[in-house]
């Protein structure tokens, strides 16, 4: 059975998407079988992905709350190595749409159900906000990863996206467990990032994954070019880090 996990963090800009997208074709390169599911309405790992946000037919909104079938909604193109559940700016509506529906948190999870065994991992990049939204990949997840942004204000928020996380374990999904937190955009001649980083580590302990992202300017390159950052540049130190995570986690999820 796929397992699920949400990449998110309520605080923009830390590189859920970057995660997202790169994690996918690591995986997807130590031949497992990816799912990634854009649930931002801004559809940027979509763009990232090389797919053009208006031409989709159905969207990660059409899962949600309009009762799409998961298999119709899959993109699976020749040269990607992994399958994408799109989405463009339909998912706002999601948001208030979903508050009519009965057990709204757990929509994903269901519509996601009958795809599950077609994949290892499936990855859910989340919007920077604890929305409905949010709380629907986390109820559909088994794990969740945290891109952290070592810098000032990186610890502010974790503790209630925690709250959040610990709160869905009791209430709705008690299988839900922190997989890890990751270090993004990291700079190792900063300061401040060498304490924000020792700081989590001293808190979070193993939760943090050894495997960090540097600051590298392929990663941000790639997705205006609709490609990950191993098929744009796999010598660069962006796609070394994200192939490092990928065994990291493969190891952690021992599979
Ligand atoms: N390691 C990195 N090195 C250089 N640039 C990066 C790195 N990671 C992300 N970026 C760039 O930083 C910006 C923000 O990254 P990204 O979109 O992944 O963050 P996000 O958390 O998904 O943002 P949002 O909260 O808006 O969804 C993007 O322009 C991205 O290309
Ligand atoms: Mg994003």
């Amino acid at each position: 059975m796929g397992k699920i996990f949400a990449v998110t963090n309520q605080k923009g800009g830390v590189g859920k998407t970057t995660t997202t997208v790169n994690l996918a074709a690591a995986l997807a390169e130590n031949a497992k079988r990816v799912l990634l599911i854009d649930l931002d309405p801004q559809g940027n790992a979509t763009t990232g992905c090389g797919i053009d946000k208006a031409t989709i037919d159905k969207s990660s909104y059409d899962v949600l709350v309009a009762e799409a079938s998961a298999e119709d909604v899959i993109l699976r193109h020749e040269d990607s190595s992994f399958d994408v559940i799109p989405t463009n700016a339909d998912l706002t509506a999601a948001e208030i749409e979903l508050l009519d529906i009965e057990q709204r948190e757990h929509c994903l999870r269901l519509a996601l159900e009958p795809v599950r065994s077609d994949y290892d991992y499936i990855l859910i990049d989340c919007p920077p906000s604890l929305s409905m939204l949010t709380l629907n990949a986390l109820v559909a997840s088994k794990g969740v990863i945290i891109p952290i942004q070592c810098e000032y204000y990186a610890l502010e928020g974790l503790s209630s996206l925690l709250k959040t996380v610990e709160r869905i374990k009791q209430r709705a999904n008690p299988a839900l467990e922190i997989t890890g937190l990751l270090r993004t955009m990291f700079d190792a001649r900063n300061n401040l990032a060498n304490q924000v980083s020792r700081q989590l580590i001293n808190h979070f302990d193993k939760k943090v994954f050894h495997a960090i992202i540097p600051r590298n300017v392929r990663l941000a390159e790639a997705p205006s070019h609709g490609v990950s950052v191993v098929s744009y540049d796999r010598s660069s130190r962006g796609a070394i880090a994200y192939m490092a995570l990928a065994s990291e986690f493969m190891r952690r999820e021992n599979s």
